[in-house]
């Protein structure tokens, strides 16, 4: 059976850096340690002026197919996600090919391209559609690229606002993958849910604490959906897990919580049941709050336990390394996660071919999906091409009031006019409205 999946996989920042702990927190008269330790956090990307989500999209795009030397005939569609659309009509995908055939032979005339919306899990669903695009034998030879772009701001003053940033995260999807196969089985949580939403506006409407608890609601009934057909889970079977991550202290959540679903009638939990008892089951209650208490009760052991935070460390933590700098990206979150995890694989020399990741997306609204991945022996070589360490270390530092300014200079309401902060080089930018409306994109050289 012909495998199909992520074949290559270039990561764009936002060019401006926010420190949250030595900038944002004083500016808020803040505990810099809600930050680092609370949210897991040490500073957000954020777009210069002259990017936007096009330009971070076309940017990773671009890089992502000289660095694979593909032409335009080499890409049968392309589909963004984005939460961060400015029109509902023309998709992103049509200004990124636009971008495209600026710097590439050739057009992308024959390529079908579309946007996907369902919040962060919508760039996990695109990769769905050119699989399934793929494997119905549809795609003439072709590849599709994915892209995963969003510029995610909240209105000043939002608790989520600790949470911003931006990025795109570009994937090629071809037969054969370099990097990794997709499992056919998937399973999703999936329900209406009014947790966090942009009714026709720009900034998110949020429930950020009831936000939490739909994010793990979701994510754990995904769990037992992709069991139901890939059978049980076990701590052991994976060699990375990446969440969507909004921030790292909710994937911290959730490691605790699939941890605990996953060791339930193993080994793991009768060897640390002398330690910290065997988990509750809800037979040997009266009521779920009685239940409930007695599971919490459990997880604040568990989460002490050495086993526990052994697999942590190894699964889960370095899954994390990038968005600990960059902040929530949305679709490109869970991607951000995959490429951390594979980029630690790569740093400290873990042979990872055939090993297995479990892969857990999220969007609000609300739906989970997670689906299985087999790392391919092409991986090294395609995480080692990365440039994200150099592109985050570019980053221009930006003080409280340069954050205010910017972040104006991106509220449709408001769109000040101020110059860059960076000198763009070598890249896609913004170049003012055209007489429909419409955003106009050229390349400086
Ligand atoms: N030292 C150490 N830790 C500290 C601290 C200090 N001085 N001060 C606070 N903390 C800890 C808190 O205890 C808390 O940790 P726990 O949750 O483990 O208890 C953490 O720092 C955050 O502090 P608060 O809960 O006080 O923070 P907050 O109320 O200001 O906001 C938030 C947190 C609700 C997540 C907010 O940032 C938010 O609304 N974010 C946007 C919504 C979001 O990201 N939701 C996630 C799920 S939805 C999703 O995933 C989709 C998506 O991408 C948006």
């Amino acid at each position: 059976m012909t495998e199909v999946g992520i074949d290559a996989i270039e990561i764009w920042t936002g060019k401006l850096k926010l420190d949250l702990p030595n900038t944002f927190a004083p500016a808020k008269d803040e505990d810099p340690e809600k930050y680092t330790k609370g949210l897991g956090l040490e500073s957000s990307s954020f777009p210069d002026v002259h990017e936007d989500i096009v330009t971070m999209g076309a940017n990773a795009a671009k890089r992502l197919m000289e660095r694979r030397g593909l032409e335009l005939d080499d890409i049968g569609r392309i589909d963004v996600a984005t939460e961060s659309s400015f029109d509902n009509s023309k998709p992103v995908s049509t200004y990124i090919a636009g971008c495209l055939e600026q710097r590439f032979e050739g057009n992308l005339h024959h390529a079908n391209k579309g946007e996907r919306k369902f919040a962060c899990v919508a760039g996990t669903q695109s990769i769905d559609d050119a699989y399934n695009w793929i494997k119905a034998g549809r795609h003439r030879g072709r590849s599709a690229l994915v892209v995963a772009t969003d510029t995610a701001l909240y209105a000043r003053g939002d608790p989520g606002e600790a949470t911003q940033g931006a990025g795109a995260v570009a994937m090629l999807i071809s037969e054969d993958p370099d990097v990794a196969a997709l499992s056919t089985e998937q399973g999703y949580g999936s329900a209406d849910e009014t947790d966090f939403l942009k009714p026709n506006q720009q900034f998110p409407s949020v429930d950020g604490k009831r936000s939490m608890q739909v994010y793990l609601a979701r994510m754990r009934e995904a769990l037992e959906d992709f069991e139901s057909v890939a059978g049980d889970t076990h701590p052991d079977d994976f060699a990375y897990i990446p969440f969507h991550t909004p921030f790292p202290g909710m994937v911290r959540r959730a490691g605790l919580l699939g941890y605990r679903h996953m060791i339930r009638d193993t080994e793991i939990e009768d060897e640390l049941a002398g330690e910290i008892g065997r988990q509750p089951r809800e037979e040997e209650f009266d009521s779920w709050e009685a239940y409930e208490g007695a599971i919490r009760e459990y997880m604040d052991d568990l989460k002490e336990t050495d086993a526990y935070r052994d697999w942590y460390g190894r699964v889960i933590d370095p899954t994390l390394t990038i968005a600990r700098n960059v902040g929530n990206w949305y679709t490109g979150s869970v991607h951000v996660a995959r490429a951390s995890a594979l980029k630690n694989a790569a740093e400290t020399g873990r042979k990872l071919s055939g090993e297995k990741l479990l892969v857990g997306s999220y969007g609000s609204g609300a739906q989970a999906e997670i689906h299985a991945e087999t790392v391919q022996d092409g991986w090294k070589d395609e995480i080692s091409d990365l440039n994200v360490d150099e592109q985050l270390a570019r980053r221009h530092d930006i003080e409280y009031e340069e954050y205010e300014e910017i972040h104006d200079v991106h509220n449709h309401d408001k769109g000040i006019d101020i110059d860059s902060f960076t000198q763009p080089s070598g890249e896609f930018v913004f170049d003012g409205w055209g007489d429909m409306n419409q955003r106009k994109y050229s390349y400086v050289e």
